[in-house]
């Protein structure tokens, strides 16, 4: 099931955001939300923004052990089902990051923009889906 963080959860999920560098704590900002596919146990975690009628994915990382089952897809939709009156969805992406590309892809995103230097060492994407269309 698709559930919302819980503060018993914060310790599993900054374990996840961890190879982002990212951490979330009890104070997220009012714009930050984040999203648990639990079976069991954490398997999956996406950190979205809503910045008023835009959103905005943080982060969105799957278990190793259970990629390619439909996981983040599931946690994608979810989120657009709770912002119906949202415009579109906006992300950047690493340009190796060919799994999270092709993802991305998969869901409806297209390629809107090249960010150069977007991650210091590397260009980013910028990728986007239009909503309600
Ligand atoms: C990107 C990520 C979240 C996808 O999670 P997932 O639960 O495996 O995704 P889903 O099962 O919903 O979707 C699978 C689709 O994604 C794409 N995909 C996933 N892994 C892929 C891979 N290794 N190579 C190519 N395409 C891949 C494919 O389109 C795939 O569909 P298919 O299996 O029918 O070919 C996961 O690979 C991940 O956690 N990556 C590491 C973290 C990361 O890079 N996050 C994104 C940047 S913030």
């Amino acid at each position: 099931m698709i559930r919302k963080l819980e503060p018993k959860d914060i310790e599993v999920v900054n374990r996840y955001l961890k190879e982002f560098n990212y951490k979330v704590d009890e104070t997220l900002n009012e714009f930050v939300n984040v999203l648990l596919y639990d079976d069991n146990g954490i398997k999956g975690v996406l950190v979205y923004s809503k910045i008023y009628d835009r959103l905005e994915i943080d982060y969105i990382i799957v278990n190793e052990d259970y990629r390619r089952l439909g996981i983040a897809s599931k946690l994608l939709k979810y989120m657009e089902d709770e912002n119906k009156d949202a415009l579109n969805i906006t992300l950047e992406v690493r340009e190796s990051n060919i799994q999270a590309i092709s993802f991305y892809k998969k869901n409806g995103f297209v390629i809107e923009a090249v960010r150069k230097n977007y991650y210091k060492d590397e260009d980013g994407l910028l990728m986007m889906k239009k909503l309600g269309e």
